[in-house]
């Protein structure tokens, strides 16, 4: 568990998943607002709802960001019911305990909440149709979260690497080190989106709640699509990962070969279009995340000082 404290607090901040992909970065960018306390794995299992319980009531925060979750996608199918306690029990427990407080709860879903026919990007109005268990139970917390009500916000992201955690990005390189040729998937679509980016706009818009900018929380409190501008196949990513990496890190780029789903077999089912409209999340609060491709050459910019 990490504490750190301000001079000048504005709000009291727990970050639940701060070893995780977006945690860390949260962790980073919300230094400063106030007294933070971030944990991991090791501090709560959120698997236990008394333990999550506990760990809101003594952290007694007025900003929740909980950016743990059941992330493994294909192992979720078998291990169904921990992800349901995971990401499905542990949000309405948050929720639960954040309306009793009166916090703010800042949450994230998925784009695997949708089944991919739909030829244009998914609005927030459009019908969750979840593939596999993974979405499933994503879609249950986001469920459970609305249900309790309060000072929530969801943002539904999409396709998440960064410089830091296990990813595409990282397993791309990899990959490229051990063979000469990578078969990739090319008929899933979607928008790649970082980290680093997912935490700005949530650091942007948490501020503006809290200095009232946006209004009640009837005005605010809801879900919202946030990801990159633009989209792509895997194997567009992965081109567009080696082109960078080719040029600034000066990695021998293997043979890609675009493949379809049906090719490479995986226990989750996943859709084949989950491009989602950030329509709502930049009329609400006027954010907008850059392009993925600028996103993708800033994690090649940090990449390149680090190695
Ligand atoms: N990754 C994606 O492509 C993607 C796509 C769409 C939406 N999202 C959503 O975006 C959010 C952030 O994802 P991310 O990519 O940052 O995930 P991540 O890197 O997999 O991090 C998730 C964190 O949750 C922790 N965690 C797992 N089980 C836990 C438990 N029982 N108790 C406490 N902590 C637990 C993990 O701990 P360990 O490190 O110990 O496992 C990990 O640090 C999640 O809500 C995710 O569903 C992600």
């Amino acid at each position: 568990m990490t504490i750190s404290t301000t001079e000048d607090p504005v709000a009291r901040i727990l970050i639940i998943g701060n070893a995780g992909q977006v945690g860390r970065e949260l962790e980073q960018l919300f230094q400063g607002m106030g007294p933070l306390v971030a944990v991991d794995r090791e501090s709560v299992d959120l698997a236990d709802p008394e333990q999550t319980r506990a760990l809101v009531r003594a952290a007694a925060p007025d900003v929740i960001l909980n950016a743990a979750a059941y992330t493994a996608v294909d192992r979720a199918e078998k291990e169904t019911d921990l992800a349901r306690a995971i990401n499905s029990q542990a949000p309405r427990v948050l929720a639960e305990e954040a309306r009793t407080r009166n916090a703010l709860l800042v949450h994230y879903s998925t784009d695997y909440v949708f089944d991919g026919s739909k030829t244009s990007p998914w609005t927030e109005d459009d019908a969750p149709n979840p593939l596999n268990a993974y979405g499933l139970t994503k879609l249950e917390g986001e469920q459970a979260i609305r249900k309790t009500g309060g000072r929530y916000l969801i943002f539904r992201t999409s396709w998440v690497y960064g410089h830091h955690g296990q990813n595409f990005l990282h397993t791309m390189l990899r990959l490229g080190r051990e063979r000469d040729q990578l078969r990739i998937v090319d008929d899933q679509v979607g928008a790649p989106t970082t980290s680093i980016q997912l935490a700005r706009a949530t650091h942007a818009i948490v501020s503006g709640v809290l200095a009232g900018r946006f209004g009640k929380a009837e005005d605010w409190a809801g879900l919202y699509h946030m990801t990159c501008t633009g989209s792509t196949s895997w194997f567009g990513f992965a081109q567009a990962i080696f082109a960078r990496a080719s040029a600034r890190l000066g990695v021998k780029t293997p043979e890609l070969v675009p493949i379809e789903t049906a090719a490479y077999p995986a226990p989750a089912c996943r859709p084949h279009n989950s491009v989602l409209s950030n329509a709502r999340l930049h009329a609400r609060f006027g954010v907008q995340l850059p392009s993925w491709q600028i996103a993708l050459d800033e994690v090649f910019e940090a990449l390149s000082q680090t190695r």
